[in-house]
C-alpha cells in the first residue's frame, strides 16, 4: 500500500516544511553583517597617541530620527559626554584605557584600546586586532612631531622596511603572517628606537553567527532532497508493482475478475471502498499466482 500514500508523503514533507517558512522569511530578510553593533572611528587613526596629542573618536550606529546622541563608556564605566564625537583635546596617562560607544538603536560597539604614551619615537597603528584581508597602516612618529628619517620598521626584531624620508606603510591585505610586534627606529638628532606594538591578525574563518544564517538553508535543502528521493522511490515502487499486476491476468475467469477489480480500484485513486478491500489488495498478487497454475 506504499504507493498510495506517496501524495500523503508529499503532504507531510510540506508540513515539516512549512513552519520553517516564517523562520526562512526571517533570515532572508536580516542582511549578513551585525547591523545593531556601533562601531568607533578615530582622526587621526592612531590607536597610540603622544600625551598632549589630539584625537577624537566617533561614534556611528543607528539613530532614531533627530537623535544624534551616544553614550560613551572609558574601562567599562560611562563618561559623561552624549556627543557622537569625543574630542581628546591632550591626551593624559588617564585617557588611556577601553573604550566602547553605543547609540540608542545599537548594542555597545567593539572596544578600542586607546594609549597615551611619553616617549622619543612611537610606532602608531590603525589597530590591535585585525581580519585576514584587512589593511593595517602604522607610522613610525617622533615626540613634538619632529622629522625623522633613514626609518626602519621591524617584525618580530626583523628589519622588512626602510625609507629615507616616508614614516608611514600601509599592508593593504593582512594574512596571519602579519601577525607580531612592530616596532620602529628613526634618525632624528639620534638614532631612536621606538618600544614594541603587539598585532594581531585573526584568520578568516565564518564567525559562529553566520552558520546561524547558513543552517536553516542547509536544513532546508536537506529536506527537500530527503523528500524528493522519498518521492522518486515511491513512485518507483509503484510502477513496478503497477507493472506485476498488469502482468498476471493471463488466465481463466475469476482471476480476470479479481484484477480488473483491483484496476478498478486504483482508477478511483485508490480508495478502498468495500470492506475488506485493503485486504483483498495485499493479499491478492500471492493468491493469483497460486490460482494461475492450471
Ligand atoms: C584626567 O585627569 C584630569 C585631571 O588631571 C581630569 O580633568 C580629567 O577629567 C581626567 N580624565 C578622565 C578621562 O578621567
Ligand atoms: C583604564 O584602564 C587602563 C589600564 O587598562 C589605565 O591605564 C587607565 O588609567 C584607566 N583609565 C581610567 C580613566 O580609569
Ligand atoms: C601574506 O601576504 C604577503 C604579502 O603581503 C605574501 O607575500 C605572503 O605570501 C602571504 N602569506 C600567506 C600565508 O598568504
Amino acid at each position: 500500500m506504499k504507493h498510495r500514500s506517496s501524495s500523503a508523503v508529499f503532504s507531510n514533507i510540506l508540513q515539516i516544511r512549512l513552519p520553517l517558512l516564517p523562520w526562512l522569511l526571517l533570515i532572508l530578510s536580516s542582511p549578513q553583517a551585525d547591523p545593531t553593533k556601533a562601531m568607533i572611528t578615530l582622526q587621526p587613526p592612531w590607536v597610540d597617541v603622544f600625551q598632549e596629542e589630539a584625537v577624537t573618536l566617533q561614534c556611528e550606529g543607528p539613530r532614531q530620527p533627530g537623535d544624534s546622541s551616544a553614550q560613551w563608556f572609558l574601562n567599562g564605566t560611562a563618561i559623561r559626554t552624549l556627543t557622537p564625537r569625543y574630542y581628546i583635546i591632550g591626551a593624559q596617562a588617564n585617557d588611556s584605557g577601553e573604550y566602547r560607544c553605543q547609540t540608542e538603536l545599537s548594542a555597545p560597539s567593539e572596544p578600542v584600546q586607546l594609549q597615551a604614551h611619553r616617549d622619543w619615537l612611537l610606532l602608531q597603528v590603525s589597530g590591535r586586532v585585525f581580519t585576514e584581508g584587512e589593511p593595517l597602516t602604522m607610522r613610525c612618529h617622533a615626540w613634538k612631531n619632529k622629522i625623522v628619517h633613514k626609518v626602519i620598521f621591524y617584525q618580530n626584531g626583523k628589519a622588512f622596511k626602510y625609507s629615507f624620508q616616508d614614516s608611514e606603510l600601509t599592508i593593504p591585505n593582512t594574512n596571519v603572517s602579519h601577525d607580531g610586534i612592530y616596532h620602529c627606529s628613526a634618525m632624528g638628532r639620534y638614532r631612536y628606537t621606538s618600544a614594541g606594538v603587539s598585532v594581531t591578525v585573526q584568520g578568516s574563518q565564518p564567525p559562529l553567527h553566520v552558520w546561524f544564517h547558513v543552517l536553516p538553508f542547509l536544513v532546508v535543502g536537506i529536506l527537500f532532497l530527503f523528500g524528493t528521493i522519498l518521492c522518486l522511490k515511491l513512485r518507483k515502487e509503484w510502477k513496478r508493482k503497477q507493472g506485476r499486476t498488469l502482468e498476471i491476468p493471463l488466465s481463466s475467469g475469476p482471476v480476470k475478475n479479481i484484477t480488473s477489480y483491483l484496476q478498478n480500484y486504483r482508477h478511483f485513486g485508490g480508495r478502498a471502498e468495500g470492506p475488506g478491500a485493503e485486504e483483498l489488495e495485499e493479499r491478492a498478487p500471492p493468491k493469483l499466482q497460486e490460482t494461475e497454475l492450471p
